[in-house]
C-alpha cells in the first residue's frame, strides 16, 4: 500500500530534509585526503544532535552507524571506518535524518582531492541521472518513467545502472511502498500521485551492474571492481510536480 502524505506531513519531512542538506554541505567541506569516514560519521552524530535530530539508520535492522560510507567499488551500505581516504577516491555518504518523527534520506558522492577524468565523468553522469529521474516524477506519469529516463541516459554515457538496490517510499519508517527502480520501461508501474513521498537514488557503475555482498552482510560492491557512485534525494509529489526535500541549493 502506498501511503499518501498530507501537506503538514510533507512540511515536517522538509524540515528534516533541510537539516540533512545542511549536514551534507558541511561534509563537502570536510572531505579531503587524510580524513576518515569514521570522523565523518562522528561529525554527523554531533551535527544531528546539535540540531535536535537523530540518525535513523543507527539501529535499523541492526545497522550500527549514523551513516553509510561507501568507498570506490563499494556500491552502498559501506561501514564508516578509521582508514583515511586517499586522493582520487570517491566516497558516498548516505544518511536518514529523523526530526520530530519525520524522516528524510539523502546520499551524496564526494570526490577526494583530485580525481581522474573518468571518475569525474561518473560523478557528473550519476548526479544528472538523479535530476533527470526527478523531472519525470510528476502526477499522471508512472514509476517506470523515472527509471527509464535514468537508465537510457546512464547507458548512453557508457555506464550501467545497479538493479539490486532501488529507491523507496519513505514516511515514518525508512522503507515504504512504492519501489522505485532506476531502470525500466516508460508507462509501466504505479501511477505517480500527489502526496507520494519517495527517494530516487541511482547507483551507477563504470563497468557491469552486477553486485556482490561482503561477508559483513551489508556492504555491496561491484563484481568487476569498477567504481560506483550514487546521488539520492527524497522528493514529495505535489499537483505542480516534485519538491526536493533534501535539496542542498
Ligand atoms: N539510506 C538507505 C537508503 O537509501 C538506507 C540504508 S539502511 C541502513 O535506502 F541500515 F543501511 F542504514
Ligand atoms: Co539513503
Amino acid at each position: 500500500m502506498i501511503v499518501l502524505k498530507s501537506a503538514r506531513e510533507i512540511e515536517a519531512m522538509k524540515k528534516s530534509g533541510e537539516i540533512l542538506a545542511a549536514c551534507h554541505k558541511e561534509i563537502a567541506k570536510m572531505i579531503k585526503p587524510g580524513i576518515s569516514t569514521w570522523e565523518i560519521d562522528q561529525f554527523v552524530e554531533q551535527f544531528l544532535s546539535q540540531n535536535g535530530a537523530t540518525p535513523e539508520q543507527k539501529g535499523y535492522k541492526g545497522y550500527e552507524y549514523a551513516t553509510c560510507a561507501s568507498i570506490n567499488d563499494e556500491i552502498c551500505h559501506g561501514f564508516p571506518r578509521k582508514e583515511p581516504l586517499n586522493e582520487g577516491d570517491i566516497v558516498t555518504v548516505d544518511m536518514v535524518v529523523n526530526y520530530n518523527g519525520a524522516l528524510a534520506d539523502s546520499a551524496w558522492s564526494y570526490a577526494v582531492g583530485k580525481v581522474s577524468e573518468e571518475t569525474d565523468h561518473l560523478l557528473r553522469v550519476t548526479k544528472e541521472a538523479l535530476y533527470r529521474g526527478i523531472s519525470q516524477a510528476v502526477p499522471g506519469n508512472r514509476i517506470g518513467d523515472i527509471g527509464h529516463a535514468i537508465q537510457t541516459y546512464v547507458e548512453s554515457e557508457g555506464f550501467s545502472v545497479v538493479r539490486d538496490f532501488i529507491g523507496h517510499g519513505i514516511g515514518s519508517v525508512i522503507h515504504e511502498k512504492p519501489d522505485v527502480p532506476h531502470y525500466g520501461l516508460p508507462g509501466k508501474g504505479a501511477r505517480i500521485k500527489e502526496g507520494m513521498v519517495f527517494t530516487i537514488e541511482p547507483m551507477v557503475n563504470i563497468g557491469m551492474f552486477y553486485t556482490k555482498m561482503d561477508l559483513n552482510g551489508w556492504t555491496a560492491r561491484t563484481v568487476d571492481g569498477t567504481l560506483s557512485a550514487q546521488y539520492e534525494h527524497t522528493i514529495a509529489i505535489t499537483k505542480d510536480g516534485p519538491i526536493i526535500l533534501t535539496e542542498q541549493e
